[in-house]
């Protein structure tokens, strides 16, 4: 089974990073040379996927632009000598075809109604396939190449699987931010689970394993969404749906990132600054700058 289709989420208010995403996504904040989500569309690429819908929503129109031919912007660069500026962007030989849906507003709800109700948004471009779920303000980075996607799509073919998520390891005292899984059995590095929870208390977390923003899923998962009411911050949660194909008997298995394998999550100020610095620090033109201007920095303290 090939899966060539891939859902990207982007219709949160993103409110942490206020005033940042007032009148822009979170989604366009950069990261060293690159807003967010071309990670997250070159990632995809790279490991094969070809077809993508984006869930969008207000104030999100400038995703759609990014990643739309803008041929005077080309010929002036092209006049000036600087097309390997936009060059990058150029999709259209890799194959790779982009729509867009927008997750509108549910009937007595004044803002989105959460991740779960966007993934909801993309059922009738899955039709009966099985497809990947990148969630559009993080980025997964790798030392070499990143081979995370497929990996996950091996593991959901090999095992039958009915969904399948990956999870990194995090703190003690960050496991309130996230989804959090409960194994089944002996853990390796592809385990199955019987349990899923959307930000336990830390004292009530089955494991440290976080959902790392990427899933692959069979087309079960809109039935499960049917049926998942709000849960936590009163939104309808993906981790909820999750649960539901588990108590549905499905299997849910988990991959878990690599050593060399990061996932920045760029929807806090914190993780946001985090994520950016090492960018900057990679960077293979500035990086050595940066990184003189940051020592004499941390001097001066
Ligand atoms: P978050 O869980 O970080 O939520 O979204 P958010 O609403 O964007 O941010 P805060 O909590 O207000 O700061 C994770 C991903 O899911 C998308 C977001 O755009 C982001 O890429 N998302 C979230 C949706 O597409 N729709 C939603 O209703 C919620």
């Amino acid at each position: 089974m090939s899966i060539e289709k891939v859902v990207i989420p982007v219709a949160g208010l993103g409110t942490r990073l206020l005033p940042a995403t007032k009148s822009q996504p979170k989604e366009m904040l950069p990261v060293g040379r690159k807003p967010v989500v071309q990670y997250v569309v070159e990632e995809m690429i790279h490991q094969g996927l070809k077809k993508f819908l984006f869930i969008t929503g207000r104030n999100k129109r400038s995703i759609e632009d990014h990643f739309d031919r803008d041929m005077e912007l080309t010929e002036r660069l092209t006049e000036s000598g600087n097309a390997e500026l936009l060059e990058e962007l150029d999709y259209e030989a890799e194959g790779v075809d982009f729509f867009y849906t927008r997750q509108s507003i549910r009937l007595g709800w004044k803002t989105p109604a959460g991740l779960g109700d966007a993934v909801a948004s993309a059922k009738d471009f899955v039709g009966r396939e099985s497809f990947v779920v990148a969630l559009g303000d993080s980025i997964i980075k790798s030392g070499a190449y990143s081979g995370l996607v497929q990996r996950l799509i091996a593991s959901h073919v090999r095992h039958g699987s009915c969904c399948t998520i990956a999870v990194c390891s995090v703190p003690h005292d960050e496991v309130h931010r996230y989804g959090i899984v409960k194994p089944k059995g002996r853990l390796g590095s592809d385990f199955e689970i019987e349990d899923i929870i959307e930000k336990p208390p830390e004292n009530e977390a089955p494991s440290r394993f976080a959902v790392a923003a990427r899933y692959v899923f069979n087309p079960e998962i809109f039935t499960a969404l049917e049926h998942t009411a709000p849960g936590a911050g009163g939104e309808l949660q993906l981790t909820d749906a999750i649960r539901i194909l588990l108590k549905m008997g499905h299997t849910v298995r988990c991959l878990k990132l690599k050593n060399d394998e990061t996932r920045y999550d760029i929807g806090n100020p914190e993780s946001y600054f985090r994520a950016f610095m090492d960018f900057a620090l990679a960077d293979p033109k500035y990086g050595y700058l940066i990184r003189q201007y940051l020592q004499k920095k941390l001097r001066e303290i």
